[in-house]
């Protein structure tokens, strides 16, 4: 029997989640290797660590300006509700794999980290401009740069231990990554975990 499939993800915004995402890893080895001397061979995937340094603001600005796309995409989506709090408080029998409430197309998690990787972009980008050596940091007095650069160091670590939960959450949930890859979800996997999504796509009460 086919499967019936509902569209979840078109392909300007799978590409746009993709793009964003390789430029996240991109950063993340490179920021790592910045920060933790004994990481700094990660240099390496960039060729050289001079063209990492010069690199990794850029990709920075790639990665924000997707995100900035996204951000705009879905934010209606992810505004938090009694539903999600329910689901929040519950999240560790949604751990055991039941599922809890009448969840719309995003479930509290997800919202959750939505906010959470707006946070963390914002951040990264003010203070990656005022470190900016070669464009900005010269307007900044030094005690700027010095704050700059843990709340840098700061948000990249957050940013970086919700997206492990996110790639985690996303591979762990069976058929999510479909959705991302080739924009596609089952019936049953909508109805089981975004009951109210599965009814307002399909118009089924
Ligand atoms: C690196 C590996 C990544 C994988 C495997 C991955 C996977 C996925 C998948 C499967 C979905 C669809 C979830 C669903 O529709 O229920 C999704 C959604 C999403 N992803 Fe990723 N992702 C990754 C990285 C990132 C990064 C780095 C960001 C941004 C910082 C990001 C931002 C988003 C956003 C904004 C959504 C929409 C969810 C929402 O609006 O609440 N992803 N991702």
């Amino acid at each position: 029997m086919k499967e019936k499939l509902i569209q979840r993800y078109s392909a300007a915004e799978r590409i746009n989640h993709w793009v964003v995402a390789w430029c996240f890893i991109l950063l993340a080895i490179s920021g790592l290797a910045f920060f933790y001397p004994a990481f700094f061979w990660l240099t390496g995937v960039f060729g050289t660590p001079q063209l990492a340094r010069m690199l990794h603001p850029f990709i920075g600005v790639v990665m924000f300006v997707g995100f900035l796309v996204q951000f705009f995409r879905y934010y209606h989506h992810n505004f938090i509700d009694q539903e999600d709090v329910e689901w929040m408080k519950a999240v560790g029998t949604v751990m055991k794999g039941h599922e809890v409430g009448d969840i719309g197309r995003y479930n509290g998690g997800q919202k959750g980290m939505f906010w959470l990787m707006s946070i963390c972009m914002l951040v990264l980008l003010a203070t990656g401009l005022v470190i900016w050596r070669q464009y900005f940091a010269g307007f900044f007095p030094i005690p700027v740069i010095r704050i700059a650069l843990l709340l840098h160091a700061a948000s990249a670590i957050a940013l970086i231990a919700g997206i492990i939960v996110h790639v985690y959450a996303a591979l762990w949930v069976k058929g999510t990554i479909r959705a991302m890859a080739e924009g596609v979800v089952t019936h049953a996997w909508a109805r089981k975990h975004h009951p109210r999504w599965f009814r307002e796509m399909t118009g089924r009460k």
